[in-house]
């Protein structure tokens, strides 16, 4: 019944003489629905392609896996930084990460030998999560910066213990959801901050994946085998286990290395929101559905989650829905932020601003049972108490895009960077990636525990 009523309010702006306002109404329906609104392509932010003042940083990375070897190449493009060794498990990797770098450097399976070096500044980390603690206590504890893959942690004490340690030993830390350093944030953040939205209580965030081969089901090569994999190295922190090829290659589908969709794509999600709108704290509490319904493999992942969480905002409270879709379904990336003045949707390439149309108005609908004498009389009086009232010029739609050939994730090693040069914290920093992370974790509580997810924060634990 709701829709249907819905459904018949849209003609009435034609009922009665069309106005400014409906006009930009019409034209914000218009932009929503994907009609043309005008467009401007983005400018690369300078800072990725330019030199550093003083001599590059040079890094270590440790993990050259499909992630390592995306981070290598977008850091050929970014001349204030420089490989200088990498560290894998898989050795075919360290022969892939040189490749892909375009030039030698040392390697090694076991990344403390890279620490010790007096060369190296700062430390990347693109191993699978449930490492991400002991690699970044390591670097830290050697002196070494840090640059660490989302999710920042596998587990809330996780977090808690590479915060504690970034900032005992002063060290510039930074996470790796790129979105982050994106020019395309940067404009939804200045649109947000305008106040063009008006009051925001409701995000919706959503990423859904076609992957007909099977999502994460990554290759396992034919000649993997514990002479070639280190084994042992890749169970610390996890439970012991037999060699196992597919746990190693495919650890997305397991808890013990993973938190799954909301490790993989949540994470991406809640930070591109903190970044946008500043709201950067754990979520008040959380609650998940969802289900594995399609990829049937063995795996301990739903491949559909859905989480509504509370997050209290300085402008209030605010709800924000995540869900990613895992069963072939390309409708990909989006965050929609609904206002009381606007919408703003936010994609991989773009941000679009459409105005709502707030002036006051005579509205019909409300007349439908009504006699047309009534009717009139009401649209008269209507016109007489509103006689004279100012008529603010309504924002206009716009819509912004990317460059081609745009890479978020070289501005986001830039930025890195530029923190180890200058010693500022980054926007993406220890305390930032633990809160995005924590969002994660406490979808994956609610999910299992089949509960809300509520955020203790004295205990900094999460509460059934
Ligand atoms: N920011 C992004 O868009 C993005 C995209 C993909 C993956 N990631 C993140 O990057 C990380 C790696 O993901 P991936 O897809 O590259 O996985 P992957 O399995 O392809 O690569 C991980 C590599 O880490 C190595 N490794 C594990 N433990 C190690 C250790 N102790 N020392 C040295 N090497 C070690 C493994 O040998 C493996 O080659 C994950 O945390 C993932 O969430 C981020």
């Amino acid at each position: 019944m709701a829709d249907d009523a819905e459904s018949h309010r849209e003609p009435e702006v034609n009922r009665f003489s069309i106005t400014r306002r409906d006009f930009v109404r019409m034209g914000a329906a218009a932009a929503a629905a994907g009609a043309s609104i005008k467009t401007t392509v983005l400018e690369a932010s300078p800072f990725a392609a330019q030199a550093a003042d003083g001599p590059p940083v040079r890094f270590a990375i440790v993990g050259t896996g499909i992630r390592g070897c995306d981070l290598l190449k977008a850091a050929r493009t970014v001349p204030s930084g420089v490989c200088v060794g990498a560290a894998d498990l898989y050795d075919m990797r360290h022969q892939a990460a040189q490749e892909v770098w375009g030039g030698a450097f040392a390697t090694t399976r076991d990344y403390r030998v890279l620490l010790d070096r007096k060369d190296v500044d700062a430390v990347v980390i693109a191993t699978s999560d449930h490492l991400h603690r002991r690699v970044t206590l390591d670097a830290v504890a050697a002196g070494k910066d840090v640059y660490c893959e989302k999710p920042m942690s596998h587990s809330v004490a996780d977090g808690q213990a590479m915060v504690d340690a970034v900032a005992k030993g002063n060290r510039i830390f930074q996470a790796g959801s790129q979105r982050v350093s994106s020019i395309l944030y940067a404009k939804a953040r200045e649109i947000y901050s305008s106040g063009k939205l008006g009051e925001v209580h409701s995000i919706d965030a959503q990423w859904n994946r076609n992957s007909p081969g099977g999502a994460w089901v990554y290759p396992v090569p034919a000649d993997a085998s514990p002479q070639n994999v280190d084994w042992e190295r890749f169970q610390q922190d996890a439970p012991a286990r037999a060699f196992d090829p597919v746990r190693f290659f495919r650890w997305r589908l397991f808890s013990d290395y993973s938190s799954g969709l909301g490790g993989d794509l949540f994470v991406h999600m809640l930070s591109g929101i903190f970044a946008i709108t500043s709201m950067n704290a754990a979520p008040v509490r959380a609650y998940s559905s969802g289900g594995l319904y399609h990829f049937k493999d063995g795996r301990e992942f739903p491949d559909f989650l859905e989480t509504l969480y509370d997050f209290s905002s300085a402008n209030g409270p605010v709800q924000v829905h995540v869900h990613c879709n895992q069963n072939n379904n390309d409708a990909d990336e989006r965050i929609s932020f609904f206002g009381s003045t606007g919408t703003l949707v936010v994609t991989g390439s773009s941000v679009t601003f459409t105005p709502q149309n707030v002036a006051a108005r005579f509205e019909a609908y409300g007349w439908g049972g009504m006699t047309e004498a009534q009717r009139k009389k009401g649209q008269e009086d209507w016109r007489d108490a509103h006689a004279g009232a100012a008529q603010a010029a309504a924002p206009e739609a716009e819509s912004f895009t990317v460059p081609r050939g745009y890479n978020d994730t070289a501005d986001h090693l830039a930025n890195f960077y530029r923190a180890v040069h200058t010693r500022q914290h980054v926007v993406e920093d220890e305390v930032f990636g633990h809160h995005a992370a924590i969002g994660c974790h406490m979808a994956n509580y609610a999910y299992f525990h089949r509960t809300l997810a509520n955020w203790d924060g004295d205990a900094g634990k999460i509460v059934g």
